[in-house]
């Protein structure tokens, strides 16, 4: 039976995902640290959708943390057919004041883990020539952006690689897609220390994100933008300079001047 494995599932976006594709019939694994949260929305979505539901803690900052979930999957023989990845973090502020050891957690769950998870489960998608990979960026991977430098950094990462590996599994019929939001009323701001009040741009919910990846998804969509707003000011960059781009997220992102 295919299986939908969605990581960052205990809260935000992936949470959001997790209840809409329960709701569709989906089963899943949920994957990310805060067990007991998984376990709660387990257990509600087997209850109320009756699709088998499995947790597996993980921290996705741990090297070998995307192995042991492959492991993990292939020994209960889960077949996955769609990868979600979601989990990521960020911290606000000038690049030079980011901690250490911050700046490498950033970049191991926000790439590292997210690339290794696409490596490890395509093959077998490629191989049933179905399924896919919904990989969360940001509408910030477009451009750098002043206060949230390496966290953009990441974000143009993980759209450039969906891009290149959509055209690669495409030609075998899997779909490969990078979601890009904008700001989203999670939690997430809070938990980078990023001043809501600072933003000039607006907060919309996460059902807007799973809305808008599920149906750029079905439409075999290279990059989607969940917004009219984050869709136009995608569309606007190819008339302003590129300094002038960088500038204006980070005005929008209002955690330093820029
Ligand atoms: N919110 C926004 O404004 C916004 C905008 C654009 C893009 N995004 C992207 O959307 C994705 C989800 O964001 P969100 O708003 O839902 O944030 P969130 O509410 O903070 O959720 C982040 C998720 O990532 C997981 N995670 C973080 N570090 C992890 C680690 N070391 N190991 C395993 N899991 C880890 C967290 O789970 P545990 O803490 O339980 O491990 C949590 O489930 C992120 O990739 C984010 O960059 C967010």
């Amino acid at each position: 039976m295919p299986y939908t494995l969605i990581t960052g599932a205990s809260m935000g976006i992936g949470e959001t995902f997790a209840l809409e594709f329960a709701r569709r019939g989906h089963n899943l694994v949920l994957v990310a640290r805060s067990e007991e949260k998984m376990q709660l929305l387990a257990s509600e979505l087997r209850a109320k959708h009756g699709t088998d539901v499995r947790v597996f803690r993980a921290d996705l900052n741990d090297a070998d943390a995307p192995s042991r979930i492959f492991i993990y999957c292939r020994d209960q023989r889960l077949d996955i057919d769609l990868l979600v990845n979601c989990a990521g973090l960020s911290r606000a502020g000038e690049f030079r004041q980011l901690p250490p050891d911050k700046l490498d957690e950033i970049m191991t769950v926000n790439m590292m883990a997210a690339a290794r998870l696409c490596r490890l489960f395509l093959p077998a998608m490629i191989l049933a020539r179905s399924g896919g990979i919904i990989n969360v960026a940001s509408l910030g991977g477009l451009q750098g952006v002043p206060g949230l430098a390496l966290y953009s950094a990441t974000k143009s990462f993980l759209i450039t690689l969906s891009e290149a590996l959509h055209i690669e599994a495409g030609k075998s019929r899997v779909k490969v897609l990078a979601v890009c939001p904008g700001f989203i009323d999670t939690g997430f701001l809070d938990r980078t220390g990023h001043d809501a009040s600072g933003i000039r741009l607006p907060i919309y919910g996460a059902d807007k994100v799973v809305q808008a990846a599920i149906r750029g998804f079905e439409n075999k969509r290279i990059r989607v933008f969940p917004t009219l707003l984050d869709a136009v000011l995608s569309f606007s960059q190819r008339f302003a300079s590129r300094k002038f781009a960088v500038r204006l997220s980070g005005y929008f992102a209002g955690i330093i001047r820029a």
